[in-house]
């Protein structure tokens, strides 16, 4: 999620680094700083804010040195100030870090006993103070002896005023990339950064550290050294940014399962689900007597399956509401009433004004939201954050999925506290929870068969999406996607509400698209189906198993996952409708025409 960028070599570092940073905006964007090493000192700056911050306050201030490293953040832990923005350091060590140390709070707590303060609220800040605490004089040797006591995904890059020009980078779950140049070598999260400089790459892998020099680099595994190929990218810059994927909606597409996997991370302790940032006191938690979450869009889709999920496991009955809608309306608040906003961006107006409104009129807020440190969770009482990362593509792909995931770790979370899930089913729904991301995975390799779909469906010129229980938002979910990308008309329907009204559309120039997955109204959605197929409509069935549905036009088959979770799963065929649809019909995916990433008036 964030940028990170090194150096090491014969020629000034810091403009180097400052030009890698430029090119990783799109990773993260809310401060930056950069660290050099010369005479065997740091010099270091760093800005909340923009790069630009940062770049106009390197005008006045020259950081002098060969070797250094830098950081563009995109905020997880700690808001994004310029105290947060990283190099971190301790003593003649400084750090840059992209990822999640899960663990960060027991460290800290023991770094603080040994006597170290902290001047972040960084989860990084504690890995510099832990390799310090190991350090007799071998850098190698402490970082070593450090992240053997990490958790949770992280790249690193490591510099130390005591060693000049040595870089040590740490992979575990995070991306790093080493950039070879002649008596010059480059480390970045990704190749953008760099591609200016290089093309000859080493790809880390998970687990790899890389002790690199001006003068050689040395990859180690386990303790030994290893060889890893180099390899020549080909990409032009354009194409680097996006991950070699043609747009940044495909590439967001792909990412889903990390950013699942991301979202999940941290929030599960010995068998409990943990959300320390809702700020939520056990008296706040029994008394709540209802629950309304309030969107816009994706995010509206997103919370029509929290409905599903809240109703289920504690039984709190609740509501979701279109933001536009809810702040207008006369409604019913007091002190029991939980309000849930959702939103990737944290800035839609509509849901900003529903979140004020309620919290005038009483309700306790807790929000679930991508930004950090946006004006959603600025004005809520707590937050779930979703990890997605910076969503680039104005169609909202994986920040849908985080929420889902947000949505049901809330409701885990609310049922533990309020004793209607034992800890034993807890710890279950967590294992089944934790087997998403792979079932996605599985669905991603698909979509070339998606390309060849759109190849002979792109003229069709309305599309139905129809789904029951978990997957009806999945099918409105569905049609929006298709429309704003497309611009083809699509409408999203309960299967069940099909025969009184929208029947009457079908015919052989209707593609139906059918979520069909097993789940309690299996039987019903396959009788919707046949009703479909009577009136000649063409039913493209998405479903777990072929045989199922026969005699449909098309069927793209998703593994089979538990009911609940099957919508994280299904959204995927839908996304890939709707960007091959897109690509082939030659609109513009990433920007689509008419709308905006953020929606901030009304
Ligand atoms: C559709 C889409 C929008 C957003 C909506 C709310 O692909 O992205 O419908 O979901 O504008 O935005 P957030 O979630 O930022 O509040």
């Amino acid at each position: 999620m964030c940028g990170i960028v090194g150096y090491t070599g014969s020629r000034a570092a810091m403009p180097i680094i400052l030009e890698g940073l430029k090119k990783l905006e799109y990773r993260g964007y809310d401060s930056a700083g950069i660290t050099t090493i010369s005479d065997r000192n740091t010099h270091s700056l760093k800005s909340a804010g923009k790069l630009i911050e940062l770049e106009r306050q390197l005008a006045n201030q020259h950081l002098p040195g060969t070797c250094g490293i830098g950081h563009t953040r995109w905020a997880t832990h700690g808001k994004p100030t310029t105290e947060n923005a990283h190099p971190h350091h301790s003593g003649s060590i400084a750090l840059v870090h992209n990822g999640i140390i899960e663990n960060y709070q027991q460290l800290k707590k023991s770094l603080q006993e040994k006597g170290y303060t902290f001047a972040s609220q960084t989860d990084t800040e504690v890995v510099a103070h832990l390799i310090h605490s190991h350090y007799q004089g071998d850098l190698v040797k402490a970082t070593v002896r450090a992240i053997e006591q990490l958790h949770g995904a992280y790249s690193l890059l490591v510099a130390d005023s005591n060693t000049p020009g040595t870089l040590i980078c740490i992979k575990h779950q995070s991306p790093l990339v080493l950039g070879l140049g002649t008596d010059e070598n480059y480390v970045a999260s990704d190749i953008p950064a760099i591609l200016s400089e290089t093309r000859e790459f080493i790809f880390l892998e998970d687990g790899d550290m890389a002790v690199v020099s001006s003068a050689q680099y040395q990859v180690f595994a386990d303790g030994q050294e290893v060889e890893r190929p180099v390899k020549t990218v080909s990409w032009s810059p354009a194409a680097a940014e996006k991950d070699g994927y043609k747009h940044f909606m495909l590439k967001e597409i792909h990412e889903q399962p990390r950013a699942v996997r991301d979202t999940l991370r941290g929030k599960f302790f010995a068998g409990k689900v943990v959300l320390s940032d809702l700020r939520l006191q056990p008296n706040e938690i029994s008394d709540i007597k209802r629950i309304i979450l309030v969107a816009c869009g994706t995010s509206w889709h997103a919370a029509m399956v929290g409905k599903y999920y809240l109703e289920k496991y504690t039984r709190i009955p609740t509501e979701v509401d279109i933001a536009s809608e809810y702040r207008y309306r006369q409604k019913i608040i007091d002190s029991g009433t939980l309000v849930i906003p959702v939103s990737q961006s944290g800035e839609t107006a509509d849901t900003l004004a529903a979140l004020k409104e309620a919290k005038t009129m009483g309700a306790k807020v807790l929000c679930i939201c991508n930004v950090m440190d946006s004006s959603i969770p600025r004005e809520s009482h707590g937050v779930l954050y979703t990890n997605a990362g910076p969503e680039i593509g104005v169609a909202s792909t994986k920040a849908f999925t985080t929420q889902l995931a947000a949505l049901y770790l809330m409701t885990l979370y609310l049922a533990q506290e309020r004793n209607q899930l034992t800890p034993e089913q807890v710890a279950d729904k967590i294992v089944d929870l934790e087997a998403i991301p792979a079932a996605m995975e599985s669905v991603l390799q698909d979509g070339e068969r998606y390309a060849r779909f759109a190849e002979r469906y792109h003229n069709y010129t309305d599309f139905l999406f129809l789904g029951r229980s978990y997957n009806l938002p999945i099918a409105l979910e569905g049609a929006l996607k298709l429309k704003e990308i497309s611009y083809i008309h699509a409408e999203g329907y309960a299967s069940g509400e099909m025969k009184h009204g929208p029947i009457a559309l079908i015919d052989e120039n209707m593609p139906v698209v059918v979520i069909a997955t097993p789940s309690e109204v299996h039987e019903k959605v396959l009788s919707n189906m046949e009703e479909v197929m009577a009136r000649k409509g063409r039913v493209i069935a998405i479903s777990t198993n072929s045989t199922a549905v026969e005699a449909v036009a098309d069927t793209f088959i998703v593994p089979e996952v538990p009911e609940e979770f099957s919508p994280m799963v299904n959204v995927i065929p839908t996304q890939f409708i709707a960007y091959y649809i897109s690509d082939f019909k030659g609109c513009d995916v990433d920007q689509p025409r008419n709308l905006a990433k953020s929606v901030t008036v009304e």
